[in-house]
């Protein structure tokens, strides 16, 4: 019901003023209305999980590998494929913060909520082809090892690492290498000071060491921002909300309206859906630019949250989705037995995720799932 009031109140006054936005326009002259765009935009952020709207990040790229990413669990509109594709519902790619020339990363994850789940870390490194060629013919394998570097008060040095993950790698290759770190990350997100960073070492097969022009690996220094070594850490926020099938979510709390303005299109269409014209699905777009996000907002542009719209009269068909209590009211309504009883209410009954790919203030790059942002069809309920 608030849903298609605030439609209503979105259509009348986009038709007052047909140009107008709702977000970026004053469409009323009073400090009240200021207020309720000002509320709207923070409910929306919050619908995002966001306090403040993240700085805009100029014309950086995202690294490919988060934009690979995206397009595997989202569809161009930004919603989920398929929703088993990803475990939580967090992805975040963070950079390297020494940028030193030794193989040494450190990683800043305050970003990162102690609430969340950590289900896997992985670091992420870009290896380069050997840079000399007359040492090829004496090795064809290394052993790369990443550790967790430990405070080290004791005197032995062996001591003040803990090895993390290890592999063999033909020398001569080159691309993207990943290390599960995922045990080093759960302890940084218990105790934020006792993260030291990482290191790698690079063996010959024998345990000696190995010409450094060898086996190296892309640092954020030196190399192009594509090769840059990446934390990617995949969480859980536990803000998803398991759904049963064909049953809603408790919408206690739910989101605002998102308050867009639709196509000149789709309005159009929507202003002939003829009086009583049944309970029906019709397209709610949402767009990003317009509500001023596009800034931080890699991907999507924008995605349809289609809205229902339409009228439950009795007798309620199969197609209008009734739930029992619907036919039941509607009945009643038609009966006339209790007065003040209206017909059922068409609305979402089920909805998908969408996924936001963008940036966060510390310039890490973040891949998110929410629930229930789109109607997946509309019933009378
Ligand atoms: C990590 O980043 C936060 C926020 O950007 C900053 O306040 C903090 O000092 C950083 N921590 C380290 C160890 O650099």
């Amino acid at each position: 019901m608030f849903t298609v009031l605030i439609i209503g109140a979105l259509l009348a006054g986009a038709f007052a003023r047909p140009s107008a936005n709702y977000l970026e326009n004053d469409f009323g002259a009073g400090s009240d209305s200021e207020g309720v765009r000002s509320e709207a935009l923070r409910r929306l952020l919050e619908v995002f999980g966001m306090e403040d709207p993240p700085h805009a990040r100029g014309h950086v790229q995202p690294p490919q590998y988060m934009v690979d990413l995206y397009n595997t669990v989202a569809d161009v509109d930004g919603v989920t494929k398929d929703p088993n594709l990803l475990e939580g519902n967090t992805v975040r790619g963070f950079f390297d913060k020494l940028r030193s020339e030794e193989i040494k990363f450190m990683f800043n994850l305050s970003t990162v909520s102690k609430s969340e789940k950590v289900l896997a870390a992985e670091l992420h490194l870009f290896k380069l082809r050997p840079q000399s060629v007359q040492t090829f013919s004496r090795h064809h394998f290394c052993q790369v090892s990443v550790y967790q570097l430990l405070n080290g008060r004791k005197m032995d040095s062996t001591l003040d690492k803990r090895l993390l993950s290890s592999r063999l790698m033909p020398i001569h290759s080159s691309g993207w290498e990943v290390f599960s770190i995922t045990q080093a990350v759960r302890s940084w997100m218990s105790d934020e000071g006792s993260n030291l960073g990482l290191l790698v070492s690079i063996r010959g097969l024998g345990g000696y060491q190995l010409d450094p022009s060898l086996v190296r690996f892309a640092s954020g220094r030196s190399h192009h921002q594509s090769k840059q070594p990446m934390l990617v850490l995949f969480t859980d926020d536990g803000r998803r909300t398991p759904t049963q099938e064909g049953t809603l979510n408790d919408h206690s709390g739910s989101p605002l309206p998102v308050p867009s303005r639709e196509p000149r299109v789709v309005r159009s269409l929507d202003e002939e859906l003829p009086q009583g014209a049944p309970c029906q699905r019709l397209p709610l777009y949402v767009d990003f630019e317009e509500i001023g996000w596009s800034s931080w907002i890699v991907s999507p542009r924008g995605y349809n949250a289609y809205h229902c719209k339409g009228s439950c009269p009795f007798p309620l068909g199969q197609n209008m989705r009734p739930t029992n209590h619907a036919t039941v009211q509607s009945i009643i309504n038609a009966l006339k037995l209790t007065r003040g009883i209206d017909t059922p209410c068409c609305v979402p009954d089920k909805l998908f995720s969408i996924n936001l790919l963008y940036f966060d203030d510390d310039g890490n790059v973040v891949l998110k799932q929410y629930d229930d942002m789109v109607a997946g069809s509309c019933g009378c309920h």
